[in-house]
């Protein structure tokens, strides 16, 4: 058996007038995150969803709500995002300055609730360095934030093991999470770099069946 691991699914690129029944199938499958992609067209070129479809996703499942803020003023909205069930908040670290990043930990955290720190992929391992003691969750982005459905940054994987060697020599239980072109061919190596944590947005909503992408990946892990 090898490391324990999470799947969070982005459902960004999933048919949303099916959504009941794609969430049914992560229930049937032991899926227990949700990757919820939230995009302000400022911090990032494009637009999803917000506050009334979180809302709406809570009265169907009690999953982990992954909630990953694409969003120029994230502090601002954090009181909201975990009004509507948010479980996790993950920041971006080039949106807001590092006094900022501060405050959003402690806010975050006097809810309770986990809070993340993500990196795009042309900002350095080293940023997450000074955060990793004090939040939950690391976010290595392995596409440039924006759309699903893009290819995989390989470069970005020497970044992954850096982070995961200063969590383990500093003893920490931070998690490390990877976003971006996570597939059937990528989602080993990112496992091998040192991710415990896997969104995978595309690939699941590939082909015939969600449930047979989500068993297919789970083999890739298993190996
Ligand atoms: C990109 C998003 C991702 C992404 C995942 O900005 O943060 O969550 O859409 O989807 P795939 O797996 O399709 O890259
Ligand atoms: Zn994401």
């Amino acid at each position: 058996m090898g490391r324990e691991y999470i799947i969070s699914p982005s459902i960004l690129t999933a048919d949303f007038s099916k959504i009941k029944r794609i969430i049914d199938v992560f229930h049937k499958c032991g899926i227990k995150w949700l990757h919820l992609d939230i995009m302000d067209g400022h911090f990032v070129p494009n637009l999803t969803f917000g506050f009334p479809i979180l809302r709406s996703l809570r009265k169907i499942t009690n999953m982990f709500f992954d909630t990953h803020l694409m969003i120029s003023n994230p502090y601002e909205y954090i009181d909201r995002y975990i009004e509507v069930g948010a479980d996790l908040i993950t920041v971006h670290y080039e949106a807001v300055p590092r006094k900022m990043l501060q405050k959003i930990i402690s806010k975050v955290k006097s809810y309770g609730k986990k809070v993340g720190i993500s990196i795009k992929p042309k900002t350095p391992a080293s940023a997450l360095y000074p955060y990793l003691k004090e939040i939950d969750l690391a976010l290595i982005m392995t596409v440039e934030p924006g759309f699903g459905g893009q290819k995989f940054i390989f470069s970005v994987l020497p970044k992954i093991k850096l982070v995961r060697e200063r969590i383990s020599r500093s003893g920490l239980s931070c998690d490390i999470e990877v976003d971006g072109g996570v597939n059937f061919e990528t989602i080993r190596l990112v496992y091998d770099a040192g991710a415990n944590v896997f969104v995978v947005g595309n690939a699941l909503f590939s082909g015939r069946s969600v449930a047979n992408n989500i068993k297919k990946i789970k083999r890739m892990l298993n190996m």
